[in-house]
């Protein structure tokens, strides 16, 4: 979607969206344009149950004296409760409005009031990137017949007089949001379209002047013994990658902030197989690396001011003649040994060595890791809240203030002892699963020891990573939930 900026003007074509809080007066510009229409608007409002309260909306077609098709009043409702997530949904409201009546076009104008949480400046931007995740869609493969189904709305021109500012705070946020759509659109490819070999492809793309991508290959990923992620890719033709982005931004002998993900390009389950329903669904159990390579993008778009690695295990989990058994035992990089009761608790077999790896190579000051890990999750937490487990409780408060700023909330569990002895095995040094309970814990517990004492948070988001009830901003699909997350929390707490 294309977005510009220009002064106040009077459209000629198109349509005119006009945002109105609860009890507004038509003053200002907005009143040149009623006496325009002669009055049109305001009869309108007065015929009306329109009281501008957020939800409402109201529509004047093919305006009097005017050349736009039509004229949208939507409601933002109570000036003082307007902040930016509020912003954020009213933008992705008028963008599904706007699409239901196939508009390709629209200006939009607000009048400046007074009294709103942020600046009236900053409002303008979040509304504009709200209108911009609203109007997000995977379309690539709706082709021929289905065209119709596409999202109409191809532009939108913010009207106000002091754009250059609100242009200042929408461009930055806007990196962010490239981000969460290359997420989006990784998350929603199918698996034979993305696989280990093609989301490392996808991955080199992102390489810049301020960031190196290193894909390590099959032979150096054995060269490195990492016996727990190749286990998990022996069953697949489709061989496993390693991705590393390297991004510097900061001072040269600061210690890198560090981001890992969960990247199985499809879970099948292995000989674990899964039941066939809902199947489909695990071409997104890459969702973790999704939002390394999204955040790492955004990171080196806007030049943020700090150091960051990015480590992705890409992966196909496949039944096959070759595939690993129920019952095997693989030996990690950290020289662990780990029984696989499961083949299809793979994840944290993958994280175990890219964790170690990672802790072992770049000496991270912090490591968060991403992972679509356990459906134990989704039965705790839905599609509100990711699971949040960490060894550090600075950490924690971190990632939940910047979790609410962005609305990519996090719920912390706990880490303890008496849960990690459930993975102790009888024949090797652990095991990939729990007892009955607890799931989501016993597999955090799992990745905890392969950290080796480096601050670390692990977000199990396999509740977040793809929406099915549609949000103003967030679509059904993909939703990038993490991205925003992390920038957020890098923003806060790390850059000088
Ligand atoms: N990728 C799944 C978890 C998952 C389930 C993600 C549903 C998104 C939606 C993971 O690899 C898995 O299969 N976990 C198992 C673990 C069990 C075998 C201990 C699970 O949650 O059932
Ligand atoms: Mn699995
Ligand atoms: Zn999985």
């Amino acid at each position: 979607m294309k977005i510009s900026f220009s002064k106040i003007l009077m459209p000629q074509k198109h349509n005119l969206v006009i945002f109105f809080s609860e009890g507004q007066k038509l003053a200002g510009s907005l009143k040149k344009i009623d006496l325009k229409t002669d009055g049109q608007i305001s009869r309108a409002i007065k015929n009306s149950d329109f009281k501008g309260k957020n939800g409402q909306n109201l529509e004047v077609i093919s305006p009097n004296k005017m050349s736009v098709s039509k004229i949208l009043l939507v409601g933002i409702g109570d000036i003082k409760k307007q902040d930016s997530l509020l912003a954020e949904n009213i933008g992705g409201k008028t963008a599904n409005l706007l699409n239901k009546s196939k508009a390709e076009m629209a200006y939009l104008i607000l009048d400046k009031i007074d009294g709103m949480q942020i600046t009236f400046e900053k409002y303008c931007a979040h509304l504009l990137i709200g209108l911009r995740l609203g109007n997000y869609q995977f379309n690539k493969y709706l082709k021929s017949k289905l065209k119709e189904r596409r999202n109409s709305l191809k532009e939108i021109c913010l009207m106000a007089n002091n754009f250059p500012l609100i242009k200042k705070d929408f461009n930055y946020i806007n990196k962010v949001i490239d981000g969460v759509f290359l997420t989006r659109n990784l998350v929603s490819e199918p698996s034979n379209v993305l696989y280990p070999k093609s989301f490392a492809e996808i991955s080199k793309t992102l390489e810049k002047s301020n960031m190196k991508v290193e894909i390590l290959l099959p032979n150096q990923i054995k060269n490195l013994k990492m016996n727990a992620l190749l286990g998990v890719a022996q069953g697949s033709i489709n061989e496993p990658r390693v991705v590393v982005f390297k991004y510097d931004g900061g001072s040269k002998n600061e210690r890198p902030l560090a981001f890992i993900g969960k990247g199985v390009t499809f879970d099948s389950g292995g000989i674990s197989i899964k039941p066939s329903q809902g199947m489909e669904d695990m071409k997104w159990d890459m969702g973790g690396a999704g939002v390394v390579a999204g955040l790492m993008s955004s990171l080196s778009n806007r030049k943020a001011k700090v150091n960051a690695i990015g480590v992705v295990g890409l992966v196909e989990n496949m039944p096959s003649g070759s595939a690993q058994r129920p019952g095997d035992v693989v030996q990690s990089m950290s020289g662990q040994t780990i029984e696989v009761i499961n083949t299809d608790a793979e994840g944290r077999l993958v994280l175990a060595d890219i964790l170690w790896y990672t802790q072992k190579k770049y000496k991270p000051s912090i490591m968060i890791d991403l992972a679509t890990l356990t459906g134990a999750i989704i039965v705790a937490l839905g599609e509100k809240y990711a699971g949040l487990f960490t060894n550090n409780d600075l950490l924690a408060e971190r990632l939940s203030d910047a979790g609410k700023k962005v609305n990519e909330l996090v719920w912390r569990f706990p880490l303890s002892k008496d849960y990690d002895k459930l993975i102790n095995s009888h024949i090797a040094d652990v095991k990939n699963v729990g007892s009955r309970g607890a799931g989501s814990i016993t597999a955090a517990q799992f990745l905890q020891r392969f950290v080796n004492k480096t601050p670390w948070a692990h977000l199990d988001i396999a509740g977040v990573t793809w929406g099915n009830l549609p949000k103003p901003t967030v679509p059904k699909g993909g939703t990038g939930f993490g991205v925003r997350l992390l920038d957020q929390f890098i923003r806060d707490n790390y850059e000088k």
